[in-house]
Protein backbone atom coordinates (compact mmCIF):
# COMPACT_ATOMS: atom_id res chain seq x y z
CA UNK A 1 0.00 0.00 0.00
CA UNK A 2 1.50 3.08 -1.00
CA UNK A 3 0.56 6.39 0.13
CA UNK A 4 -0.11 9.39 -2.04
CA UNK A 5 1.65 12.49 -1.89
CA UNK A 6 0.03 15.16 -0.21
CA UNK A 7 -1.73 17.24 -2.60
CA UNK A 8 -3.85 20.34 -1.98
CA UNK A 9 -5.39 19.85 -5.44
CA UNK A 10 -6.70 16.69 -4.39
CA UNK A 11 -7.78 17.60 -1.41
CA UNK A 12 -9.62 20.33 -2.56
CA UNK A 13 -11.25 18.04 -5.06
CA UNK A 14 -12.53 16.10 -2.08
CA UNK A 15 -14.36 18.95 -0.77
CA UNK A 16 -15.14 19.68 -4.24
CA UNK A 17 -17.33 16.42 -4.64
CA UNK A 18 -18.93 17.25 -1.52
CA UNK A 19 -19.58 20.33 -2.59
CA UNK A 20 -17.67 22.46 0.19
CA UNK A 21 -20.76 21.68 2.50
CA UNK A 22 -19.73 21.32 6.18
CA UNK A 23 -22.38 19.19 7.00
CA UNK A 24 -19.98 16.50 5.21
CA UNK A 25 -17.00 17.28 7.00
CA UNK A 26 -17.16 13.67 8.35
CA UNK A 27 -17.31 11.99 4.90
CA UNK A 28 -14.53 14.55 3.69
CA UNK A 29 -11.96 13.54 6.74
CA UNK A 30 -12.91 9.91 5.48
CA UNK A 31 -11.73 10.23 2.43
CA UNK A 32 -8.98 12.24 3.15
CA UNK A 33 -7.75 9.31 5.70
CA UNK A 34 -8.87 6.82 2.58
CA UNK A 35 -6.16 8.45 0.58
CA UNK A 36 -3.18 9.18 2.54
CA UNK A 37 -3.54 6.73 5.17
CA UNK A 38 -3.47 9.21 8.08
CA UNK A 39 -4.77 12.99 8.24
CA UNK A 40 -2.37 15.29 7.57
CA UNK A 41 -2.47 18.59 9.32
CA UNK A 42 -2.17 20.65 6.34
CA UNK A 43 -5.01 18.71 5.04
CA UNK A 44 -6.95 19.67 8.42
CA UNK A 45 -6.39 23.21 7.66
CA UNK A 46 -7.72 23.24 4.65
CA UNK A 47 -11.13 21.63 5.41
CA UNK A 48 -11.16 24.38 8.48
CA UNK A 49 -10.42 27.31 5.51
CA UNK A 50 -12.46 25.47 2.74
CA UNK A 51 -15.66 23.85 4.64
CA UNK A 52 -15.96 27.54 7.26
CA UNK A 53 -14.84 24.95 10.27
CA UNK A 54 -12.72 25.66 13.31
CA UNK A 55 -10.07 24.26 12.93
CA UNK A 56 -10.21 23.45 16.74
CA UNK A 57 -13.49 21.39 15.59
CA UNK A 58 -11.71 19.73 12.38
CA UNK A 59 -9.18 18.20 15.17
CA UNK A 60 -12.22 17.02 17.72
CA UNK A 61 -14.06 14.91 14.55
CA UNK A 62 -10.21 13.67 13.73
CA UNK A 63 -9.43 12.60 17.22
CA UNK A 64 -13.02 11.81 17.96
CA UNK A 65 -13.22 8.36 15.55
CA UNK A 66 -10.64 6.04 16.25
CA UNK A 67 -10.21 4.84 12.69
CA UNK A 68 -8.49 7.96 12.15
CA UNK A 69 -5.42 8.95 12.92
CA UNK A 70 -3.26 12.12 13.07
CA UNK A 71 0.39 10.27 12.13
CA UNK A 72 1.24 8.33 9.12
CA UNK A 73 1.17 5.00 9.58
CA UNK A 74 3.69 2.47 8.19
CA UNK A 75 3.75 0.83 4.94
CA UNK A 76 3.01 -2.18 7.10
CA UNK A 77 0.50 -1.49 10.01
CA UNK A 78 1.00 -4.31 12.46
CA UNK A 79 -1.64 -4.72 14.61
CA UNK A 80 -1.87 -7.14 17.70
CA UNK A 81 -5.33 -7.60 19.24
CA UNK A 82 -5.25 -7.10 23.02
CA UNK A 83 -8.65 -7.77 23.61
CA UNK A 84 -9.63 -10.52 26.58
CA UNK A 85 -9.52 -13.34 24.32
CA UNK A 86 -6.21 -12.82 22.71
CA UNK A 87 -5.00 -11.34 25.78
CA UNK A 88 -5.36 -14.96 27.76
CA UNK A 89 -4.10 -16.67 24.60
CA UNK A 90 -0.69 -14.73 24.40
CA UNK A 91 -1.18 -12.13 22.97
CA UNK A 92 1.38 -9.76 25.06
CA UNK A 93 4.16 -12.21 24.18
CA UNK A 94 3.41 -11.52 20.47
CA UNK A 95 3.25 -7.58 20.98
CA UNK A 96 6.86 -8.38 22.98
CA UNK A 97 8.06 -10.17 20.16
CA UNK A 98 6.89 -7.48 17.58
CA UNK A 99 8.28 -4.81 19.58
CA UNK A 100 11.25 -6.79 19.36
CA UNK A 101 11.57 -7.62 15.62
CA UNK A 102 10.57 -3.82 14.97
CA UNK A 103 13.06 -1.96 17.54
CA UNK A 104 9.63 0.00 18.14
CA UNK A 105 6.75 0.74 20.78
CA UNK A 106 3.55 -0.31 20.45
CA UNK A 107 2.08 2.87 19.18
CA UNK A 108 5.19 3.84 17.02
CA UNK A 109 6.77 3.47 13.42
CA UNK A 110 10.12 2.42 12.42
CA UNK A 111 12.60 5.16 11.50
CA UNK A 112 12.59 4.00 7.71
CA UNK A 113 8.57 4.41 7.80
CA UNK A 114 8.28 0.85 6.31
CA UNK A 115 6.02 -0.42 9.71
CA UNK A 116 4.18 0.99 12.37
CA UNK A 117 3.32 -1.35 15.52
CA UNK A 118 -0.71 -0.85 17.40
CA UNK A 119 -1.69 -2.39 20.58
CA UNK A 120 -6.07 -2.68 19.42
CA UNK A 121 -8.90 -3.64 21.15
CA UNK A 122 -11.34 -6.59 20.32
CA UNK A 123 -11.03 -7.29 16.73
CA UNK A 124 -14.40 -9.19 16.55
CA UNK A 125 -12.62 -12.32 16.26
CA UNK A 126 -12.03 -13.97 19.31
CA UNK A 127 -12.66 -17.59 17.93
CA UNK A 128 -9.61 -17.22 16.21
CA UNK A 129 -7.48 -15.53 19.23
CA UNK A 130 -4.98 -14.85 19.91
CA UNK A 131 -5.04 -12.28 16.20
CA UNK A 132 -2.72 -9.83 14.46
CA UNK A 133 -3.32 -8.55 11.67
CA UNK A 134 -0.67 -6.85 8.72
CA UNK A 135 -2.67 -4.18 6.87
CA UNK A 136 -5.83 -6.00 5.63
CA UNK A 137 -4.20 -9.44 6.40
CA UNK A 138 -5.55 -11.55 9.49
CA UNK A 139 -2.86 -14.02 11.05
CA UNK A 140 -5.17 -16.01 13.26
CA UNK A 141 -3.91 -18.25 16.36
CA UNK A 142 -0.74 -16.27 16.28
CA UNK A 143 2.12 -17.21 18.23
CA UNK A 144 5.44 -14.96 19.17
CA UNK A 145 7.26 -17.58 17.61
CA UNK A 146 5.59 -17.19 14.26
CA UNK A 147 6.50 -12.89 14.22
CA UNK A 148 9.99 -12.72 12.62
CA UNK A 149 8.63 -15.36 9.54
CA UNK A 150 6.02 -12.45 9.22
CA UNK A 151 8.02 -9.51 9.44
CA UNK A 152 10.39 -10.79 7.35
CA UNK A 153 8.10 -11.59 4.32
CA UNK A 154 6.98 -7.90 4.57
CA UNK A 155 10.63 -6.62 4.63
CA UNK A 156 10.86 -9.21 1.25
CA UNK A 157 8.01 -6.98 -0.05
CA UNK A 158 9.85 -3.51 0.54
CA UNK A 159 11.33 -1.88 -2.42
CA UNK A 160 15.28 -2.04 -2.35
CA UNK A 161 15.82 1.33 -0.56
CA UNK A 162 13.62 0.46 2.74
S1 LIG B 1 -10.11 -10.33 21.84
FE1 LIG B 1 -8.91 -10.38 20.06
S2 LIG B 1 -10.38 -10.67 18.53
FE2 LIG B 1 -11.56 -10.49 20.30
Amino acid sequence: MSMSTLSADRINKIIDSYSADRAASLAVLQEIQAEYNYLPREALEQVSERLEIPLSEVYHIATFYPHFTLRPRGEFCVRVCMGTACHVNGAPRILEACERELGVKAGGSTEDGAFSLEATGCMGACAQAPIMMVNDEAHPQMTAARVPDVVFECRCKLPEDK
